[in-house]
């Protein structure tokens, strides 16, 4: 998607370096950052630089890349592999992307190594690409349904950025919102602030205007009276890890927001690659939720008077601060979940009708 009417990704590789644009600076400076070491991917995804579940696995595999580019051992190769799967524990996307590039490793010669890692890394980005467009394509069929009955600007509400800057390209619930707006129909996004790191409002909202579609920022606690009033038509947000019964873990805030759909009959979807279903998991309880430090609630940054980029305390600076990252949605508040395969009900029966 376009930046400055710029096209980019969120990650390639070039002259031995995996290039980034540092997600941290957004959306005052724009910053491409090299990543030369496996520490530096580490690094780059516990920091979020880069983040979104499917552009930390990505980042992931170019992580064992630099591994073999700096140490072709079966050891160091193990120990990043671990590293780089703890280096956030919420999306699925991590081990995922790991185990899957390990998988290619088995059997091959040091001397193949970095090929096929390579190989196989630029294989995941282009796959991560297609499998968002189609789940664009299969969005964008909700979206005009809604539209055509409605006649006017389909109203629609996101949580945090499952937007282009968290996968490759597209996005994934955004990718249903910019093929709407290439074909033509008038969309609005409401854009939930997301704290505390505000993602919404730093990310989604900065690459909704790079592409010129209508955006309004809310605070998190804005949604439920605007579903009430009637101006929201549905809600699509993204997921770190959707389990094998359809319940899906997204950003602290995704649940509330799911209840007050559900309580205003507004439809609630859920985009997703198949990269990011966790088969395994059956129970809701045993999903990892990520804790971070207290620090991202208790200090904001922004641009000051002069322009400057400011880093500021706003709390009370004895009182203590939680910051939970991630909570869970259960499958029975999720009209759909929509997939590079289409789109199906939230649970055991529809994913595997869908994954065969
Ligand atoms: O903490 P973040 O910014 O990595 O959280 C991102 C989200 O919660 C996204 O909704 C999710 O990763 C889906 S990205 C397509």
């Amino acid at each position: 998607m376009k930046i400055e009417g710029k096209e980019y990704r969120t990650i390639w590789f070039v002259n031995n370096v995996v290039k980034i644009i540092d997600q941290t600076k957004l959306p005052h400076q724009f910053i491409i950052k090299d990543l030369k070491t496996v520490k530096d991917a580490i690094n780059a995804i516990k920091t979020m630089e880069v983040r979104g579940a499917p552009l930390i696995g990505a980042t992931a595999a170019y992580g064992l890349v630099l591994a073999i580019m700096e140490n072709n051992d079966q050891t160091f190769l193990k120990k990043s592999s671990e590293d780089l799967i703890n280096s956030r524990p919420t999306a699925i996307n991590l081990k995922w992307a790991v185990d899957r590039m390990m998988k290619k490793f088995s059997g091959i010669n040091s001397d193949q190594i970095l090929n096929i890692a390579l190989n196989e890394a630029k294989e995941i980005c282009e796959e991560d690409v297609k499998f968002c467009e189609n789940i664009g394509l299969n969005g964008l069929k909700i979206i005009e349904e809604i539209y055509n009955k409605k006649k006017d600007t389909v109203n629609i509400l996101t949580h945090c950025n499952a937007g282009w800057l968290a996968t490759i390209n597209w996005g994934t619930a955004t990718s249903p919102i910019y093929h709407a707006h290439k074909k033509g129909i008038k969309v609005h996004v409401w854009v939930d602030e997301t704290r505390p790191r505000n993602q919404g409002a730093n990310l989604t909202s900065y690459e909704l205007n790079e592409e010129k579609i209508p955006n309004t920022i809310i605070a998190d606690n804005t949604g439920g009276i605007l579903m009430q009033r009637g101006e929201v038509d549905m809600c699509i947000v993204g997921t770190d890890r959707t389990i094998a019964t359809g319940d899906v873990a997204n950003k602290i805030g995704t649940y509330l927001k799911a209840l007050a759909a559900h309580d205003n009959n507004v439809p609630f979807y859920v985009a997703l690659p198949s990269s990011t279903i966790d088969w395994e998991t059956t129970d809701l309880k045993n999903i990892p939720i990520e804790e971070r430090n207290f620090e991202e609630l208790s200090y904001v940054e922004g641009l000051d008077e002069n322009n400057n980029v400011k880093k500021v305390l706003i709390y009370p600076k004895k009182s203590k601060a939680m910051n939970i990252a991630f909570d869970v949605t259960p499958a029975k508040y999720v009209t759909g979940l929509i997939t590079e395969k289409g789109v199906c009900e939230a649970s055991e029966k529809g994913l595997k009708e869908l994954f065969k």
